[in-house]
């Protein structure tokens, strides 16, 4: 047994008639007269593989073993189906009951089984269509996003996970620690940190940029791949405290070249996915969200609209609905307001740029006004923000001062700073978040159903 045997993917797809031997878990089982016909899926494809047990074949203990959940293997001649919608089924000779279900306790038994109650069972819901349809795709986008970069000569940067300075300067941070909680060195009224592992105060990363940065500073163009953590406290449909980004950055480049890239970028992602995924976004299609293919078809045809955030907020300010969250500018943009901009006004994703200094990180280039910055969201139908970047801030003087003024302590920023004394460079970049990409392209509506395992506040089961 070894990771050679064939795929249900392929046995689908293979010339009848053949023997084959189909290992999988068992979705249900069906007995009609003389027959048992199971379906059976190996994740490798959206489709099932029809097994066709005729009575007698197999004593009455195995057929009995048979059930929803169970592991099998079952051999027999793959033969051409009369049944529609399926080119090949198995005639069946034996089966190998690998694991068993009983079928009194298995959680995954029933159709149409909540989203709320299926994040219960995590650890079982992958093996059902929606999950697997979902998690087919994100393997398929983090694939396209390595093709897509690396076709292009982009440096693959592994980026600390642990990390001591805040990228966003936003302190949502968590801390690493192997302190004794219950017994904390102090000094002087406070914790002392210099005992703690690290001999300092340390974090899980909020991002990658600023490591990534000093790579863009020696190989131009590079991104980093892999998960960051935020301890905001908010339960919302959009927001994870463990989720995965790709953030690339681009030395000899502006926001415009950082915009073209975005584009390009997402373009290449939803191409890629139309391209491989058809079978699961015809089940998103039709279970999920019924605009899912024709929006991405269309967004693959048509340029991304660009608007100044003063822009943006005239818009909405023009536009007689009534926000939650009043507009005014300087305020920061709600999903309300987004989802307004790219759903109603636009009708297809916008990048909006040129945000207050007070509403975005230090670190993106201030423009000549000295009020605004050079960042870069891009918003996508049904979810709002999908992509934050920016220009950086390549002046040493202005970083400092900006570091100052956002309170920040400036220390931990050393060696950031020190990019910008020792050849630095106009440079660009942004974070996509994977979770909203796969929410966008799946119309899959809570992010908690897009991710393995969800990390939220007051959950982090399994
Ligand atoms: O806009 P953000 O905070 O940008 C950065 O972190 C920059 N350092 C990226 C860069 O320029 N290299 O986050 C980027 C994206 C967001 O647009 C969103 O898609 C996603 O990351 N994101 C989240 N996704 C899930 N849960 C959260 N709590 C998220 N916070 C941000
Ligand atoms: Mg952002």
């Amino acid at each position: 047994m070894d990771y050679r045997r064939t795929y249900i993917r392929d046995l689908l797809d293979s010339e009848p008639p053949r023997e084959a031997s189909a290992f999988g878990w068992v979705k249900t089982r069906r007995d009609s007269k003389g027959i048992h016909f199971v379906q059976v899926n190996d994740g490798s494809c959206f489709q099932d593989l029809q097994a066709v047990i005729q009575e007698g074949v197999l004593d009455e203990e195995t057929v009995k073993q048979i059930t929803t959940g169970a592991c099998v293997r079952l051999d027999g001649e793959l033969v051409e189906s009369p049944a529609p919608g399926q080119k090949v089924e198995l005639q069946v000779r034996s089966v190998e009951v690998f694991g068993p279900a009983d079928p009194a306790t298995y959680p995954l038994q029933k159709k149409g089984a909540s989203f709320e109650f299926l994040r219960e069972i995590s650890h079982l819901r992958v093996r059902g269509n929606t999950f697997g349809a979902v998690f087919r795709v994100r393997n398929q986008v983090s694939w396209a996003t390595h093709k897509f970069f690396q076709d292009r000569g982009f440096l693959y940067v592994h980026t600390p996970i642990i990390s001591a300075s805040d990228c966003e300067g936003a302190g949502a941070m968590f801390m690493v620690t192997t302190l004794d909680l219950d017994n904390l060195p102090r000094i002087d009224g406070k914790v002392d940190f210099s005992q703690d592992f690290f001999g300092r105060q340390a974090y899980l990363t909020v991002s990658g940029q600023l490591n990534v940065e000093c790579f863009a500073e020696a190989f131009t163009n590079v991104y980093t791949f892999g998960p960051t953590f935020r301890a905001e406290n908010s339960s919302t449909a959009r927001h994870l405290a463990e989720f995965w980004m790709i953030e690339p950055e681009q030395a000899f480049c502006d926001i415009e070249g950082n915009m073209n890239l975005a584009e390009e970028y997402l373009k290449y992602l939803i191409g890629h996915v139309l391209e491989h995924c058809s079978a699961d976004l015809e089940f998103f299609r039709q279970r999920i969200e019924p605009t899912v293919v024709e929006t991405l078809q269309h967004v693959l045809t048509s340029p991304f609209e660009r608007i100044t955030y003063t822009d943006a907020i005239k818009m909405l300010e023009s536009s007689g609905e009534s926000f939650e969250f009043p507009v005014f500018w300087g305020c920061d943009l709600q999903s309300e307001h987004e989802r307004y901009l790219t759903e109603k006004k636009i009708g297809r994703p916008v990048i909006v740029t040129d945000y207050p200094k007070e509403i975005k990180a230090f670190y993106m280039r201030i423009n000549d006004d000295e009020k605004t910055v050079r960042a870069m969201d891009v918003l996508v139908p049904r979810i709002g923000e999908i992509i934050g970047g920016s220009q950086r801030e390549d002046r040493h003087d202005v970083l400092l001062r900006r570091i100052r003024e956002a309170g920040l302590d400036e220390e931990p920023y050393w060696w950031y700073l020190d990019l910008r004394r020792f050849g630095s460079v106009p440079h660009s970049g942004f974070g996509l978040g994977l979770e909203r990409f796969v929410m966008y392209v799946t119309g899959m509506k809570n992010i908690r159903d897009v991710v393995p395992f969800y990390r939220v506040p007051g959950s982090a089961e399994f």
